[in-house]
């Protein structure tokens, strides 16, 4: 008889019960679960019994090694349900079809085009921050990073419609968030249905009106109605996927960023001088951001501590061997970026910011590190996140010094991980308004 995977008994419930009502988060009781039973557990909830994997074997095992045995798809899923046959639920020559069409919009070449639309949308928010106020960064940032999103790969220009499709939006997130349909997959979820059709009708409208206007195909939404099996249900898909993976994950990063470095000033002072003294007030070109090297560290040292996708979640296709234990065919399996990311047998001191450690001379041990996932799955926006990070937060420390204002933050796990309630920072303007010229 094979082993049977190891499942949290009664006390090692109750010591994570403590943990999660203290931090008032569940990734405190997963950190209880790991130090107790390592890095293949049970969880065992009626309806909902996920093997949590982490560590490098297990991201190794998912992404590379074994990742044709498991299945991105879940049937019945809220993710599958909202975005039917996107790039994200799709498995094998659909799953390639998609991800190659989509390929050349978030290419490195793309970038440098991309780079000014960035720095202008940042612009058109930070311009409405009066000195002497305080802000939510966690609304900010996603006002900017959805801004940014629709305007480069749509070409749609949000502002008018923001305040309109902003719960619309909120709602969609909210659907694919953790909740209780997990242990009970049937349960009525009323409030989303008018939200979400709200939402649809924008996407069919502008893919319509592009249809009617193609123009140059240089965004992702010009590569897509060029293609011929492409159907307006297809894109729909496509851009939903982009719209929530493409904003939600970078309004994490960002606001997590502001929330760390506001949490230690001295590398807030030391990010904000690299930034004035490489870019004075020019707006940031691709070029230029390279040479942010401690933002580089500290964005790294932030997508370390708050990975914004915090879990990759698939099922198992066949039976499977993992570490002595077997895991069935139909299993739903999650790895942990998390925690494979606090482990403290390669990161010393795991939970402390420390942008240093990742200064050139010291590598991650491969699999140990995995913001963006890895294998041929990784994260498709991987470079677009960090150049718009960059970006975003250079324009920010040109033009402001923040400080925080409040410190009862908890990491959140919805769509992505969000620092609730928010991330309350004081403005200080260094200018009135943005110097920038754009043509
Ligand atoms: C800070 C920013 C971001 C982070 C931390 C992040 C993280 C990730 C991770 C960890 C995965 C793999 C999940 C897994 O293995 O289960 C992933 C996949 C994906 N991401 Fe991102 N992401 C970011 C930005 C973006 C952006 C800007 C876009 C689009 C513009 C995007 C679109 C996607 C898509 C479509 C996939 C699925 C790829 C596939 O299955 O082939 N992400 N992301």
């Amino acid at each position: 008889m094979p082993p049977i995977i190891p499942s949290p008994d009664r006390t090692v419930s109750l010591s994570a019960l403590r943990s999660l009502l203290q931090e008032r988060s569940v990734l405190a009781a997963l950190q209880v679960f790991h130090d107790q039973l390592g890095s293949i557990f049970q969880i065992d909830l009626p309806g909902f019994k996920p093997v949590m994997l982490s560590g490098p074997e297990a991201a190794r095992f998912v992404l590379v090694s074994s990742r044709e045995d498991f299945r991105w798809r879940s049937e019945g899923d809220p993710v599958t349900a909202l975005l039917r046959h996107s790039v994200l639920v799709e498995d094998g020559d659909t799953h390639d079809w998609l991800r190659r069409s989509m390929n050349p919009a978030l290419h490195k070449s793309m970038m440098m085009r991309y780079t000014e639309t960035m720095s202008r949308c940042a612009d058109e928010v930070i311009c409405t921050w009066a000195d002497g106020s305080t802000r939510d960064m966690l609304v900010e940032m996603r006002r900017i990073a959805l801004l940014i999103l629709m305007e480069t790969l749509f070409k749609v220009d949000l502002t008018p419609d923001m305040q309109r499709l902003w719960q619309p939006i909120l709602k969609s997130i909210q659907y694919i968030s953790p909740g209780l349909w997990v242990i009970w997959p049937g349960t009525p979820r009323p409030g989303y249905a008018a939200a979400l059709r709200r939402l649809d009708d924008y996407l069919f409208q502008i893919i319509r009106a592009r249809r009617a206007t193609p123009g140059t195909a240089d965004d992702l939404l010009g590569m897509l109605i060029t293609i011929p099996d492409m159907t307006d249900d297809l894109i729909r898909d496509q851009l939903l996927t982009m719209l929530i993976a493409g904003h939600d994950t970078s309004t994490a990063l960002l606001s997590w960023t502001l929330y760390l470095l506001g949490k230690h000033p001295d590398a807030m002072r030391q990010v904000q001088a690299e930034v004035l003294s490489t870019l004075g007030q020019e707006v940031p070109t691709l070029e230029m951001t390279a040479k942010l090297a401690y933002l580089d560290q500290v964005l790294h040292e932030a997508l370390r501590l708050y990975p914004p996708i915090h879990l990759g979640q698939r099922r198992a296709a066949v039976d499977l061997e993992f570490q002595g234990y077997t895991i069935p065919a139909g299993a739903r399996v999650m790895y942990s970026i998390y925690l494979t990311h606090r482990m403290g047998a390669y990161w010393d001191d795991p939970h402390q910011f420390r942008p240093e450690r990742f200064n050139p001379e010291n590598r991650p041990q491969p699999y140990t590190y995995l913001p963006f996932g890895g294998g041929p799955r990784n994260c498709i926006g991987a470079l677009f996140g960090q150049v718009e990070a960059k970006i975003v937060l250079a324009r920010i420390l040109q033009q402001t010094t923040l400080t925080l204002a409040q410190d009862n933050v908890h990491a959140h796990m919805g769509a992505t991980l969000e620092p609730r309630p928010g991330v309350m920072m004081r403005i200080q303007r260094q200018i009135q308004r943005s110097a920038a010229t754009y043509p």
